[in-house]
C-alpha cells in the first residue's frame, strides 16, 4: 500500500465494449447499439480513452483512483475482461483503485459484477464495492464503495440504495475509528433525481436516496463521488444549523464520462484540505 491519500483522481462512465464486437452475437450488437444512444460503437476508441485517462490519473500525482461505474456497456463478461486488461496494462498499484458498478454493468446478469470481481477484476476487489459497509482505509481518507446497481431492463437506468446499505454505511460513519478521517462514499448514482421530476426516480434515479441525503445532512465530513450524469457536478448539501462554516463546500461531486470525451479524456482531481475534498479541476494529457 502506498502513502496516505492526499490527491484523488476521479474517472467515470467508461462503457467498455467487447473488443470482438463485430464478430459477437446479434443480440449483443443490438443491445450495445441501443444503450450507446448514438455514440460510435467502437471498442478500440473506448479502450484508448480509458488508457489515456488512467495515464492522466497517474501523471496528476493522484494517490488513489476511483472509477464510478458504467465500467462496461452492458455488463457482458467479455467487456469486464477487456476493462480489466486495460487496467492491468496501466500498471495501477494494488489497493489504489476503487471500482463500483453502474446500471450498465448489470444489464446482462444480476451476478455479473460479483463474477467480474472473482475473475478478471480480482486484483481490484480489495478496494472495490463488495459488501455494504465496506471501508477502504487510505490513511486520511476512508472510501466506502457502494453498489447501487440492479439487474433490470435496458429501458431503465435507475439504481437502489437499500435500507440494509443505509444501516451498514451509517454504522461505519458512526465508528469512532473513522472519526478523524475524511469519509468518501463512492457510488454510481447521485442521490438526487436527474430531471427534477420525482416520477423519474424509479426509471432513472436512485431509489432510497433520502437515506443518503439524511446522512450527508447529519455528518459534515461525509462526501460523495458519483458518475451517471456524464458531466461535472458540484452540489452543496444544506447542512442546517451548527455546521454553517462548511455550508459552501460542495460535497456531492460528479465526474465527466470517459466515453463522451474527445480523444483526450478529462480526469477530475480533488485534493484533501481540512478533512474535506477540494476540487482541483480537470486534468488531461
Ligand atoms: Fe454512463
Amino acid at each position: 500500500m502506498s502513502r496516505s491519500t492526499r490527491r484523488i483522481a476521479h474517472l467515470s462512465d467508461v462503457h467498455t465494449l467487447d473488443p470482438a464486437h463485430r464478430r459477437s452475437s446479434a443480440r449483443y450488437r443490438i443491445a450495445t447499439r441501443a444503450v450507446s444512444l448514438g455514440r460510435p460503437v467502437d471498442p478500440r476508441d473506448r479502450a484508448r480513452k480509458l488508457a489515456r485517462g488512467l495515464e492522466a490519473a497517474k501523471a496528476s500525482g493522484a494517490d488513489h483512483v476511483v472509477i464510478t461505474g458504467d465500467l462496461t456497456e452492458v455488463g457482458d463478461p467479455k467487456e469486464f475482461e477487456h476493462f480489466a486488461q486495460i487496467l492491468s496494462d496501466a500498471h495501477m498499484p494494488e489497493g489504489t483503485v476503487t471500482l463500483v458498478p453502474g446500471n450498465h454493468d448489470a444489464y446482462t446478469s444480476a451476478a455479473g459484477w460479483r463474477r467480474a470481481l472473482e475473475g478478471p477484476l480480482a486484483r481490484y476487489a480489495s478496494a472495490s464495492a463488495t459488501d455494504a459497509g465496506k471501508v477502504v482505509d487510505r490513511g486520511e481518507v476512508a472510501f466506502l464503495p457502494i453498489d447501487t446497481s440492479c439487474f433490470q431492463s435496458i429501458a431503465r437506468s435507475g439504481g437502489m440504495f437499500t435500507p440494509d446499505a443505509a444501516r451498514a454505511v451509517q454504522a461505519r460513519i458512526d465508528d469512532p475509528g473513522l472519526r478523524d478521517k475524511s469519509i468518501v462514499l463512492v457510488m454510481h448514482h447521485p442521490p438526487f433525481v436527474r430531471h427534477g421530476n420525482p416520477l423519474s426516480e424509479w426509471v432513472d434515479g436512485l431509489r432510497g436516496c433520502k437515506h443518503v441525503l439524511e446522512m450527508l445532512a447529519r455528518h459534515p465530513r461525509v462526501q460523495i463521488l458519483h458518475g451517471h450524469m456524464h458531466r461535472v457536478v458540484d452540489r452543496i448539501v444544506d447542512l442546517g444549523k451548527g455546521v454553517a462554516g462548511l455550508a459552501n463546500r460542495a460535497r456531492i461531486l460528479g465526474a465527466p464520462a470517459i466515453v463522451d470525451d474527445a480523444e483526450v479524456p478529462r480526469v477530475r482531481l480533488y485534493d484533501l484540505g481540512d478533512g474535506l475534498l477540494e476540487s482541483a479541476g480537470l486534468f488531461a494529457m
